[in-house]
């Protein structure tokens, strides 16, 4: 059974985000009927995932009747979301283009993302800037996303992009653009071969909607957290469609995030891309659980959420093996990192902080003496 979502952007921009079990062999005969004309499939994918995926996937396209399909990889790794690894796949789609059309591929060609959030926000900048994007010749692309956080977080939304250095660090997604997918395409059975630290990093993406939006979907997790870490399919698939059904209200309500609708989503995000940049050994899911826990503190210290809450989140960060402290991280490079956050205007900070479990606010300018002592206390 496939359940299908929608994300509603009016009449020509909005798609279906579907979900399933065991269904990638299917891929080709649900991208044929997106649209007409199209009759080369150009996949992006990191060489590890196309030597797992890529098969299915690409006899799928050819089985639904696309005469061409091509391939266009690159090494896996937040490092690699790079314009080198850019310039290589563009490369490879300009040959793939000319080999089968004899041109740049005016129409003929989409683009399917088989990965992780890497490979998406990657993917996804090469099709909204191949053949000048959004124009008559654009290339639209479909995201097959293989990761938890692919799933909940990364494919669906439209934000796609690179990094670009700056000295030894990155600045993650400085180049990017809002392009929004035909397809988003899930498969539930890939996370089997998916490796547990990720798993749980994705995890967090969804205990965070659970704080924000849904204390169902929170609750549901306090129960059935060992259910989903054993990959087990209904509980799986209820956390993935719930999640996918609150970010996709989101996305609706505030596409390119200019109305402060879509702020909510970065729940955790603000201490917890500082720990990220701080320590560059913590996945984002991990450090986004020590930042959702700070966030809750930060909000006890304002008054507006209850010690109990903060007890609930902790617990269930715990349960799923989730850190609630950061390590190796220096307060000095957290703080000096939360003052560029993106959130930052003018020099006042904004923090999406709990009310109670399934809503937030965005508070403007909190005290950072709050913010420092709440953050020491999360260091180890
Ligand atoms: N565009 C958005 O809205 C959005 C939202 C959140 C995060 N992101 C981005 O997502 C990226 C992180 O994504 P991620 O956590 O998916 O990491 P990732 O794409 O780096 O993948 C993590 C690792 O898992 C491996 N892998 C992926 N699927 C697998 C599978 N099914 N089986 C075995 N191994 C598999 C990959 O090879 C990789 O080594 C970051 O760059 C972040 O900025 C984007």
């Amino acid at each position: 059974m496939i359940d299908k979502i929608t994300v509603n952007l009016g009449k020509e921009r909005s798609y279906p985000i579907l979900v399933g079990c065991g269904n990638l062999g299917e891929v080709g005969e649900h991208t044929a009927r997106l649209k007409q004309n199209v009759s080369g499939v150009f996949i992006v994918s990191s060489p590890r995932i196309y030597g797992l995926y890529g098969e299915p996937v690409a006899k799928s396209f050819k089985k639904a009747g696309f005469r061409h399909v091509g391939t266009g990889l690159f090494p896996d790794g937040e490092r690699n979301k790079s314009l080198n690894s850019y310039s290589r796949v563009i490369a490879k789609l300009v040959e793939f283009a000319s080999r089968s059309y004899g041109a740049n591929g005016r129409g003929g060609i989409i683009i399917a993302n088989l990965g992780g959030g890497v490979v998406g926000d990657l993917g996804g900048f090469v099709a909204a800037t191949f053949n000048r994007g959004d124009s008559s010749a654009r290339v639209d692309y479909i995201q097959i996303p293989t990761t938890l956080l692919g799933f909940v977080d990364c494919g669906v939304g439209g934000k796609v992009g690179v990094n670009f250095p700056r000295g030894k660090a990155v600045v993650k997604n400085l180049l990017g653009q809002f392009y929004q997918p035909r397809l988003v395409y899930a498969d539930l059975d890939v996370l089997k071969t998916l490796p547990r630290r990720e798993l749980k990093s994705g995890l967090a993406e969804v205990i965070k909607y659970g704080i924000i939006k849904d204390k169902l979907l929170f609750g549901y997790l306090e129960k059935h957290h060992r259910d989903i870490l054993s990959l087990e399919p209904g509980a799986l698939r209820h956390i993935v469609k719930k999640s996918y059904n609150i970010k996709a209200r989101v996305v609706e309500q505030d596409e390119k995030d200019r109305k402060g609708i879509r702020a909510i989503l970065n729940y955790g995000h603000t201490v917890g891309h500082a720990i990220e940049g701080a320590n560059l050994h913590y996945k984002h899911g991990e450090a986004i659980a020590v930042g959702m826990v700070c966030a809750a503190e930060i909000a006890r210290e304002l008054g507006i959420f209850p010690q109990e809450g903060i007890k609930r989140i902790e617990e269930l960060i715990k349960a799923v093996r989730l850190p609630v402290r950061a390590k190796d991280c220096r307060l000095s490079d957290i703080l000096e990192l939360l003052k560029r956050d993106k959130k930052v205007v003018n020099g006042v900070n904004r923090y999406v902080l709990p009310t109670e479990i399934g809503r937030v606010i965005v508070k403007q300018g909190v005290d950072n003496g709050i913010i420092r002592r709440v953050v020491r206390k999360r260091l180890e």
